[in-house]
């Protein structure tokens, strides 16, 4: 009997070493901050919102701003705000997420700010509001940048050298693989940030979740959010309920820009329902000149194994009726641009319809079918893309991940809300 004990005691003890553990993030928080990252979640001219992680250590969600002005003194002068925070356990740890929205700020004007309190505050990082006019407004757009972020830090890099003046960096979805591959997912978010690091302070991001960020490899058929969105960002919840932080807008400088979660508009009726209504409102109530939008899935795929057709026979009616100028997407790892014409119309001459774009900025690419909605089609290639909007004139550049053009248009906007359509981009490189 004694013996029969020890047995059981001994495979109950050694258990532990055949059961799966989970894999630890190799990105452990520590009480100085890091993952710090901006966003607009309300009012661009008036107010920007940090977010940052630390330990569960720090107790308080604590930030000082004020006027980036040349003096060494700039904690004299800084306001101190406090905000709220988030503890997330899994992949091996806890984090803490802050979030702080800085309001009452002045439009067009340079601001320096910290995280953190005492010994772990960050260092000081500047943003600009947007300004109250529709001033010429540059902002930067990456396609799906998960994968291998040895290959992704490239681009992101690049981009930064080429438009440090940039206003905002657009995410069109699959930011990270959410999980695949036995990776950590924090580890996936933590590699995502690294390679982005300051300018992530700098710049504010407005990113729309993918189906890798409803992706969770633990549990099977679960399509829940990821759980580092929603505590990792600080965004609108301006959407549809139950989209907070996912399908929301922004307007900034005379462009509204638009996130929908198309994840969801693929596989629930009733956020594709939702979505559509809310995102009719926001077109038909838009105060300003150019209308960008970002979501995942392509309205028009570069695979004919890959046809979204649930979230075109949704937006593309809206898009057309509403002249949307540009529409962001990412998921079928390529590059492919388009000028589309509204249903029932026939492209001619230097009309333009709204302008369709698939990119993707990270390591994984896919083969591309000769599908011909395009204009300018590419794959196993990185870009990313710089757009400058100033006055009735909207200029898109398309760089690849050495820094090379390698797509240009300009849109002309008429008086009566439709395009010219310009492309001298075969003429430049000639
Ligand atoms: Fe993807
Ligand atoms: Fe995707």
């Amino acid at each position: 009997m004694r013996y029969f004990l020890f047995l059981i005691l001994f495979l109950f003890l050694s258990a532990g070493d055949v059961m799966p553990q989970e894999r630890v993030s190799r990105y452990r928080p520590c009480s100085d901050p890091d993952r710090i990252i901006l966003n607009i979640s309300g009012e661009a001219t008036t107010s920007m919102a940090v977010t940052w992680r630390t330990d569960t250590t720090v107790s308080e969600s604590v930030a000082q701003i004020a006027p980036n002005l040349p003096t060494v003194r700039l904690a004299d002068t800084a306001v101190t705000v406090t905000g709220t925070y988030t503890d997330i356990a899994g992949d091996g740890i806890v984090s803490r997420y802050h979030s702080i929205t800085f309001t009452g700020l002045t439009p067009d004007r340079n601001y320096a700010y910290r995280v953190g309190s005492g010994a772990n505050a960050s260092e000081w990082f500047t943003f600009k509001t947007a300004s109250a006019a529709p001033e010429p407004l540059t902002f930067l757009y990456f396609g799906d940048s998960q994968g291998s972020s040895s290959l992704y830090a490239r681009v992101v890099r690049q981009a930064y050298r080429s438009a440090p003046d940039a206003s905002l960096m657009i995410f069109s979805g699959d930011l990270v693989d959410g999980g695949s591959g036995g990776v950590p997912q924090d580890e996936e978010w933590g590699v995502w940030h690294e390679a982005g690091g300051f300018i992530h302070a700098g710049v504010p991001v407005l990113p729309t979740p993918g189906n890798h960020e409803h992706y969770d490899p633990a549990v099977r058929g679960k399509r829940d959010l990821n759980r580092y969105w929603r505590p990792g960002f600080t965004l609108p919840e301006n959407g549809p309920a139950g989209l907070e932080e996912t399908a929301y807008y922004v307007d900034y400088q005379g462009v509204r820009f638009i996130s929908l979660n198309s994840d969801e508009m693929m596989r629930n009726e009733s956020y594709a329902e939702s979505q559509a209504l809310w995102l009719e409102e926001v077109l038909k109530e838009n105060p300003c000149r150019w209308t960008v939008m970002t979501f995942h899935h392509p309205l028009f795929s570069t695979s004919a194994r890959r046809d979204n057709k649930a979230v075109r026979e949704r937006l593309k009616p809206l898009i057309d009726r509403y002249n949307v100028d540009l529409v962001l997407t990412g998921h079928d790892h390529t590059y492919a641009r388009g000028h589309v014409m509204p249903d029932g119309m026939e492209k001619r001459g230097r009309r333009a319809g709204t302008v369709y774009v698939v990119s993707v900025s990270g390591a994984k690419q896919y083969q591309q079918d000769a599908i011909p909605w395009w204009d300018r089609g590419m794959t196993f290639t990185q870009t990313w893309q710089e757009i400058t909007v100033d006055g009735n004139e909207l200029t898109y550049n398309a760089y690849d991940a050495s820094g090379s053009l390698v797509d240009h248009f300009i849109l002309k906007k008429k008086k009566n809300d439709s395009n010219l359509f310009r492309n001298s981009f075969d003429a430049e490189l000639r």
